[in-house]
């Protein structure tokens, strides 16, 4: 049959993959008032749609990240999507037929009696997936929490997007042990998607609690785990070379072990083969070679026991202090509920609907996001994603950092959260965020605000005559004098949110914790760039790159050069 293409096809999509990577342009901006000890640089929140908010972070963190955590609005049906067809410059235009507000943000509601009801969803999650994708580094993980309304689509887009030979596990987690029994069958569990950014992306194990199997050598505690492969479907027929014997001497110790030797030996009399408990053939699970390495070892990692019966069992002493991950997850702390009452612990009432379980994150920390990594909460809601981490780092030191991406939007005005006073769910996740920081402390939290670029304001409307040209003189020279968030500077110039800030006169430094670079520029005291020569330049590391404001340009890039500072134009660093 000719014609047909596998695939997931929706409405829109030609639209969204002419548009990847080309939404409205937005800048950052610093609120002190919601940060913590913001020179340091750790963690981050920001307050914006996530589509421009992680075109915006691509500059800096393209392969830079760990794990990517998404837990999108399920499309319930009674969830609201953003329509970003805005993005690509219709803004204007939307804000006049009202399908924005004042802020241009274009959350509207997607009813399931919408003929568009999946393909407004796979429209909106599709640019955002590709963008997450981007950030990951090559032994990155995608963690993507869903439910029965959008798993199957969202799995063939995921699969489009990564390869299907990225795809890990389709994770089930029960989050209501009872089930909901109004619907046909009670269904109490939502899944966890896992893709990985290559498909040999690693996935974290898990901790295992040490048994007490009271056993003990020069190495510590173990385990005895019998050599004999217990799968039938492996005997001497079709696995020979794993059929062979081993010498025992029955001389055990206090724990009943003896030792045992791969050729025969004086004392090592008893021979043990492989069997079942039937007593037929089977076979051990190492080959000759690994059982003579693992001989050679100052503490023999392989003893032998005899059975009640008078047979030999042979065993390997198991250390593993970790655990495969399933794909069940039924702890009890993974109930939703847990979610809701942790939430209403810290601020009081349940001013959010199913806020993530902090234990569910934590797992996902576990798997995707080992220490030192960075994750990234595009969907973000209250928060829990950054408690999570706190608590993660505070348990094993971890120094994870992280990235949250929320929407500002208003709380709806009917709902419990509105009722309370909340007025947008930023400001609930706020208070959730330094509620938990005042529990764990993490070392720095830098709170942004998203709004257009200062360009996008100014930019003259009309587009002719003397009127465009005076404008424009006067947006270029407006620009030219508008102090400039550093950390909106550097994220243009490949340098993390989380760099560290020293503020040094008028000028600021920025150094990334990588050290893979260093940026300084001026404004941050209001001196006017002719007060700022190289003679009051702050001491900062080779390879610095100084961003100038035009009007002095000239004049200070050659001493800049002469210095061995690398320059760029403050316009080309906005833009
Ligand atoms: C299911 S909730 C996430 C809950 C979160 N995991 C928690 O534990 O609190 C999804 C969140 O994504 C937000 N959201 C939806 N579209 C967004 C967008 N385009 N940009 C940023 N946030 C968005 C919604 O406002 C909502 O708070």
């Amino acid at each position: 049959m000719s014609g047909y293409r596998f695939g997931l096809e929706f409405a829109g999509k030609a639209d969204v993959l002419a548009n990847l990577g080309a939404s409205a342009p937005i800048d950052l901006e610093l609120d002190p008032a919601a940060s913590i000890a913001a020179e340091a640089g750790e963690h981050v929140f920001i307050e914006g749609d996530n589509l421009a908010v992680l075109e915006r972070l691509r500059c800096a963190y393209e392969g830079r990240v760990s794990l990517v955590y998404l837990d999108p609005p399920y499309n319930t049906g009674n969830d609201f999507v953003y329509r970003d067809r805005f993005a690509a410059g219709h803004a204007e235009e939307l804000r006049r037929s009202g399908q924005v507000d004042a802020e241009g943000h274009a959350l509207v509601a997607n009813p399931q009696s919408s003929g568009r009801y999946h393909s407004a969803w796979l429209a909106m999650m599709m640019p955002r997936l590709w963008l997450c994708r981007r950030l990951l580094r090559p032994d990155g993980l995608l963690m993507c929490s869903i439910d029965d309304h959008e798993v199957h689509h969202l799995r063939c887009l995921l699969d489009e997007i990564f390869g299907e030979d990225c795809f890990i596990a389709q994770i089930v987690v029960v989050t209501n042990r009872g089930g909901r029994d109004y619907l046909r069958i009670a269904t109490g569990h939502e899944y966890i998607l896992v893709y990985g950014a290559s498909p040999e992306a690693p996935v974290g194990e898990l901790d295992r609690p040490a048994r007490s199997s009271g056993l003990t050598d020069a190495l510590g505690s173990f385990e005895l785990r019998e050599l004999r492969n217990r799968n039938p479907k492996f005997h001497p027929g079709n696995r020979p070379n794993l059929a062979y014997p081993i010498y025992v001497a029955p001389q055990p110790d206090p724990h009943g072990l003896c030792p045992v030797e791969l050729e025969p030996r004086p004392g090592f009399d008893v021979v043990v083969t492989p069997q079942n408990s039937e007593g037929r053939g089977s076979v051990w699970r190492w080959g000759p070679a690994k059982v003579r390495q693992a001989l050679a070892e100052p503490v023999a990692p392989l003893v032998a026991r005899q059975r009640r019966d008078g047979g030999w069992n042979i065993y390997e002493k198991y250390r593993k202090t970790t655990r495969k991950p399933r794909a069940l997850w039924d702890e009890p702390e993974f109930r939703t509920e847990s979610g809701t009452a942790e939430l209403r612990r810290l601020l009081g009432a349940a001013v959010f609907d199913h806020p993530k379980p902090v234990a569910l994150l934590r797992r996902c920390l576990e798997l995707g996001c080992p220490p030192g990594g960075l994750v990234v909460d595009p969907f973000a809601g209250s928060g829990t994603t950054m408690q999570a981490v706190l608590e993660q780092n505070a348990a094993d030191d971890g120094g994870r950092r992280c990235v949250c991406i929320q929407v500002p939007a208003p709380c709806p005005a009917n709902s419990a959260a509105a009722a309370a006073g909340w007025d947008t769910l930023t400001a609930i996740a706020r208070a959730r965020v330094h509620a938990a920081w005042r529990e764990t402390p993490g070392r720095s939290l830098r709170w942004f605000r998203t709004r257009a670029p200062v360009e996008a304001f100014a930019v003259p409307a009309e587009t002719d005559g003397e009127a465009y040209w005076q404008r424009l003189v006067a947006y270029e020279d407006a620009l030219a004098r508008v102090p400039l968030d550093p950390h909106a500077v550097g994220l243009t110039h490949g340098i993390p949110l989380d760099a560290e800030l020293r503020v040094d006169g008028p000028w600021w430094v920025l150094v990334d914790a990588n050290g893979e670079g260093a940026l300084a520029g001026w404004g941050v005291d209001g001196r006017g760039p002719s007060e700022v020569g190289p003679e009051v330049w702050p001491d900062v590391p080779p390879q610095t790159t100084v961003v100038l404001p035009d009007d002095v340009f000239e004049d200070l890039a050659e001493a800049a050069t002469q210095r061995g500072l690398r320059v760029a134009g403050r316009r080309a660093a906005r833009l």
